[in-house]
């Protein structure tokens, strides 16, 4: 017999096994610190949200813990020195993010005095706030029914209801479908739910159906083939990009770092010297391309995934004197370099030249973690 349609009454399926299964996270009001009488802090909310956006839930962790205690509140942030926002952002990736989280600080603080608005259409009206983190900002801290979509969630609602049509042309559907199952009592619990079902049970591969609460609503797994959604149109080759990056050395150890334009990628970042990255796969990428003559060692090529290309970085190092230096460059001591606003793709390059570097790792400062999938 054909199984019946999941229908829209499963929250309290979800709700039920969240009450047991919840995932303990540092930004979460658990259902125990509810029943204690605790509320969300639209800022803690706002501030997960924005970390974990493309940033894997562990990875985010410390970052959170970081930032909470440089700047407990969004008017600390707000007033924060934007060098220091970006240093600490470093290697989270996607440092966009770090510049808008910055920009809606100050609108929050300066012009909506230190609080955040309690709708998804204000909340969208700040700058790096889109669909699904106003929508998550909404139901989790202000208790808003609002239909929260992120990729677990997609891939929940798609296998309950066997969506064919592939990812990102889906999304509208699913998000009407996430909308019908949302309930007016305990919006955020549900949201939160459907991301921890998704992290937890409802995986890529192998899902768990025997312990989910929607096993026996769900056609993905009457299909016998839950692994096949959600469907996703067929991926482009990302296109490759080559550069060289040049790590000097001066006679103390210390590193030639500068910065990189405020606009574009990595924008306002810390960087080695280094060529650009260019699609010509002829293009100089040897030691005769570096910003000055020295001994340039060559030390391999590093690789780096970037949202729209495949970035293959030629590092090189030479010892140099203070003086090659050029004075839109600084020199950083070996000790310091993990205080800088080095991204991921460079602390590669530069680990690559000298392998201690990043070794010793600051009290509450995130280690180097060079399987973080983030720029
Ligand atoms: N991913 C994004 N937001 C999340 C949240 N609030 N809880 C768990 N995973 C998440």
């Amino acid at each position: 017999m054909k199984q019946a349609a999941p229908g829209t009454d499963l929250a309290p399926l979800l709700l039920n096994w969240y009450d047991r299964h919840h995932r303990d996270l540092p930004w979460r009001i658990s259902p125990p610190m509810a029943a204690r009488g605790m509320t969300p802090d639209p800022y803690r909310v706002w501030l997960s949200e924005v970390m974990l956006q493309q940033t894997t839930v562990q990875a985010v962790r410390a970052y959170f813990a970081l930032f909470l205690d440089k700047w407990p509140t969004v008017t600390d942030l707000a007033r924060a020195d934007s060098e220091d926002v970006m240093k600490a952002w470093a290697g989270l990736g996607y440092y966009a993010r770090a510049r808008n989280l910055k920009k809606c600080a100050e609108a929050v603080a300066f012009r909506h005095g230190g609080r955040f608005p309690d709708t998804e259409d204000g909340l969208k009206a700040l700058p790096g706030i889109g669909d699904y983190t106003a929508a998550a900002i909404a139901a989790i801290a202000f208790g808003r029914q609002s239909a929260v979509l992120d990729g677990n969630v997609e891939r929940v609602v798609s296998r309950l209801h066997v969506i064919e049509t592939p990812l990102p042309a889906a999304k509208p559907q699913m998000r009407a479908l996430v909308a019908a199952m949302t309930p007016a009592d305990r919006p955020g619990d549900f949201a939160q739910a459907m991301m921890d079902l998704g992290a937890t049970l409802c995986t890529p591969k192998r899902p768990a159906c025997a312990l989910c609460p929607f096993s026996a609503r769900c056609l993905a797994r009457a299909s016998g083939e839950p692994e096949r959604f959600p469907v996703r149109a067929a991926r482009r080759e990302k296109p490759i990009r080559l550069g060289a990056a040049f790590v000097a050395i001066d006679a103390t150890g210390a590193v030639l770092l500068r910065k990189r334009p405020e606009s574009g990628l990595l924008g306002g970042m810390t960087e080695v010297p280094g060529t650009a990255w260019t699609a010509r796969l002829d293009g100089a990428t040897g030691p005769e391309a570096a910003p000055f003559a020295a001994d340039w060692r060559p030390h391999g090529i590093v690789g780096h995934v970037f949202t729209h290309f495949e970035l293959r970085l030629s590092v090189y190092s030479a010892d140099v004197t203070t003086a090659a230096g050029g004075t839109a460059n600084w020199w950083e001591p070996l000790a310091t370099l993990g205080r800088q606003a080095l991204p991921t793709v460079m602390k590669k390059a530069i680990k690559q030249a000298i392998p201690e570097a990043f070794d010793a790792p600051r009290r509450g400062r995130p280690a180097y973690d060079d399987k973080a999938r983030t720029p």
